[in-house]
């Protein structure tokens, strides 16, 4: 008998886990495929370090703007995937390291809660049955691959791929189709642009990066098209048909179809969570559109029954599913804790990159702020024009006039993804402009900007 069994072995099972063991329950985890997740297998930790060599690459092939010449600067993207490999598997083993130091149990196999007990539930995993008093799930979620004519016969020949399988693919496409210009679309983009792919993203919005702030948005956009990428938005794909190295991708646009012939094909056009299957609705927990019910405490509508990450469908994000996986063991603790889902930062690791983190003006004004917003060029740092020849980067504060509160911080440019911690720490703490004014910000430094933009309020 366990005190807590977790579906689910990603960022929020993992660290709910040992959260969980540290506080003295018994804890069991059931994970199918790989300790981490999607998170550290074919998400965050994988796209990141292919981004890295990118980024060298992209510094050899430029440096000349900063009085550095590298001669004959090649990628070998097989090489890169390799190193890959070995930074998700060392990330794997540290995980399964501290599973085991935390005393926590890992059985590798498919879980199904199969019954309600006088004591709590069971659950099925690897053809044993385990009894728990509590239950939380962190299935995570998955790629959808949408009802395009032809796609999904392109993606059991190969050639439209999802974030998984374009991580293992050791031969540089030459041409390659993005459809779904949101975050995984764009980092791709990124990766192969850097690398001398031709990207073409096609998507279906009039902008790019989704939910970004539309100013933020466009200079992303204009970065990233002067550095040779094709947009087309406002297009909507038709169809996707062929097999790797011989693929055409047909869109509408503007009542037109069009077609652009490519190598490969990625699909980023979201994700869902995954509940399929794991006796979720035959034990009452409700769902919406497919994803889990779950209140600020992580609570499902079952008693006994938690749920964080991604199978909430809320807010999609490693960074939330460990602190939801937190939330959920305090609460079955008794401890009082909450997740304040209006302050967990995002970032899209292009280059630049963006951070992001609570209300845009728009959203501020919708949700019924007296909202107003600085933006300030990042050229107001001297870091950043000795570090960016040409850079546009900006950043911006939304913040309610009547009482100076910070609503949100959004920032393109780089090291944005370090920085939106502090701006994170400020609307979590709904600090007014005159207490981050008083704040030292280390000199020189990028993040000086948004002490800056605080004065000009
Ligand atoms: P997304 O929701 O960010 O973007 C999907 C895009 O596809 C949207 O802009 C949508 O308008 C477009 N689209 C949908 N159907 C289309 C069609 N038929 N034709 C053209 N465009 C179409 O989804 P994405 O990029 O797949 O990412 C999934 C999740 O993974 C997100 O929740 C994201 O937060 C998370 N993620 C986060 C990262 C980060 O924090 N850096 C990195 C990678 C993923």
């Amino acid at each position: 008998m366990y005190d807590l069994i977790i579906l689910g072995g990603g960022p929020a099972g993992y660290n709910a886990a040992e959260r969980a063991a540290h506080h003295g329950m018994k804890t069991l985890v059931c994970e199918e495929r790989a300790l981490g997740g999607v998170c550290l297998n074919e998400g965050c930790i994988p796209t990141k370090t292919l981004l890295y060599s990118a980024k060298i690459f992209d510094y050899a092939n430029h440096g000349d703007k900063y009085g550095v010449t590298v001669e004959g600067a090649k990628i070998d993207h097989a090489k890169v995937v390799d190193r890959k490999d070995k930074v998700v598997k060392t990330l794997v083993s540290g995980v399964a390291a501290k599973m085991k130091g935390a005393g926590v149990t890992v059985v590798d196999g498919t879980a199904k809660i199969t019954g309600k007990t006088a004591n709590g539930f069971t659950v099925e995993c690897k053809g044993e049955t385990y009894e728990a008093a509590k239950l939380l799930i962190c299935t995570g979620s998955e790629a959808v691959i949408p009802p395009i004519p032809g796609l999904r016969d392109s993606y059991e020949a190969g050639l439209a791929v999802t974030n998984r399988e374009i991580l293992d693919i050791r031969v540089l496409p030459k041409r390659v189709v993005v459809v779904g210009g949101g975050v995984i679309g764009l980092e791709m983009a990124s990766y192969f642009n850097s690398v001398g792919s031709e990207v073409t993203v096609v998507e279906m919005l009039n902008k790019i990066a989704g939910p970004t702030e539309a100013e933020i948005s466009s200079i992303l956009e204009k970065n990233y098209t002067k550095k040779g990428v094709k947009f087309v938005l406002g297009a909507k794909v038709a169809a996707v048909n062929g097999k790797p190295g011989e693929g055409v991708v047909e869109y509408e646009k503007d009542g037109k179809i069009e077609k652009i012939d490519c190598d490969l094909v990625l699909v980023s056009t979201g994700r869902r969570a995954r509940t399929k299957g794991i006796g979720l609705e035959e034990i009452g927990v409700q769902m919406n559109r497919g994803a889990v019910v779950t209140d600020d405490q992580c609570k499902t509508s079952v008693p006994g029954i938690w749920a964080a990450g991604d199978v909430n469908g809320k807010v999609m994000l490693a960074h939330t599913a460990y602190r939801e996986g937190e939330v959920a063991v305090s609460d079955m603790m008794g401890i009082r804790d909450r997740v304040d889902y209006r302050s967990i930062p995002s970032v899209i690791y292009t280059n630049p990159e963006v951070g992001s983190v609570g209300e845009t003006l728009e959203s501020a004004k919708a949700s019924g702020f007296d909202a107003a917003e600085v933006t300030l060029s990042l050229r107001y740092s001297g870091r950043y024009i000795a570090e960016n020849e040409g850079g546009d980067g900006i950043v911006k504060v939304v913040y309610g006039k009547e009482h100076n509160q910070i609503l949100g911080v959004h920032m393109i440019g780089n090291y944005a993804s370090e920085i939106i911690f502090g701006a994170a720490a400020m609307v979590a703490k709904e600090q007014r402009v005159a207490d981050v004014q008083k704040i030292v910000f280390p000199h020189p430094t990028v993040c000086e900007v948004i002490r800056e933009a605080m004065f000009t309020i």
